[in-house]
């Protein structure tokens, strides 16, 4: 691994087994992401986005290659698979806010709870702070007036918004996020963007978002495309952003 990569995939391939036979949706995939870029990643419906994603965030398990990640103080190397369930979740919890396409609130804790739960989990924080903490995510977000309701209570723009505060929660250095954007309307988006833009600029924090809004390509510090299960233009999946790379 180079040394100032913070996450590279080498050669990472995923094949789904289906009843209807081997389907291949990442085939070779070869990126190298710097500490500090927003990297986007746009394709169509089907192309392997949210595949990909559940590799780098060590969700799914992979068919070939590797998913290195550079530990926050030291830059020692972790490949993401080798590690069992448990110590990958407790990493996770950790280091990686996981923002899902399908946003994967748990149904019987209201919003305040689902955001406090993976600061409770990781004792990243005293459970008084993370009351208090979670409520400040919830303002982020404008959703403080909805904080005890119940997911099923509010719109699906609204659930967006909550696993966007949940995945911000353990303050994590790497953001990962599928389609974070996709429920809200344009204003809300922007709203959001300007979210992840603070936290990349100004907090030196990384993100990872995919997305299939191809408009969305110029605000990113560099995007990639990937069709059929291949990043395109494989040169530039490996030049990641030397200026940013390893600021904290
Ligand atoms: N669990 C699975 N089993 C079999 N095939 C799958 C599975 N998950 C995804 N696929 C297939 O892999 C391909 C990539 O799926 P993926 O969900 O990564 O696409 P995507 O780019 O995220 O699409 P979208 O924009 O619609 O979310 C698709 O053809 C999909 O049908
Ligand atoms: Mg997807």
């Amino acid at each position: 691994m180079s040394s100032t990569s913070l996450i590279e995939l080498n050669n990472v391939s995923k094949t789904y087994s289906t009843a209807a036979g081997d389907f291949p949706a990442l085939k070779n995939i070869n990126l190298k992401v710097g500490g500090g870029e927003f990297l986007g990643i746009v394709g169509k419906s089907g192309a392997g986005k949210s595949t990909l994603l559940n590799m780098i965030n060590g969700v799914d398990e992979l068919t070939e290659g590797e998913v290195l990640v550079a530990e926050r103080a030291d830059g020692r190397k972790l490949s993401i698979h080798d590690m069992s369930e448990d110590a990958r979740s407790l990493w996770r919890g950790k280091n990686m806010g996981v923002i899902y396409q399908s946003f994967q609130l748990l149904p019987m804790l209201n919003l305040l709870e689902n955001i406090m739960l993976p600061m409770d989990l990781s004792n990243n924080f005293h459970p008084r702070r993370s009351r208090e903490r979670a409520m400040e995510l919830l303002q982020l977000v404008e959703l403080e007036e909805h904080a005890q309701k119940l997911p099923a209570f509010i719109s699906g723009g609204q659930q967006q918004r909550v696993a966007i505060a949940r995945a911000l929660a353990n303050d994590p250095l790497i953001l990962v996020a599928d389609e974070p954007t996709g429920s809200l309307d344009s204003l809300t988006a922007d709203h959001i963007f300007d979210v992840f833009e603070h936290l990349v600029h100004d907090q030196g924090k990384t993100i990872i978002m995919v997305t299939h809004d191809m408009g969305l390509a110029s605000r990113f510090s560099r995007s990639l495309t990937i069709a059929d299960g291949e990043l395109q233009n494989g040169q530039d999946a490996l030049n990641f952003d030397r200026t940013t790379a390893g600021q904290k």
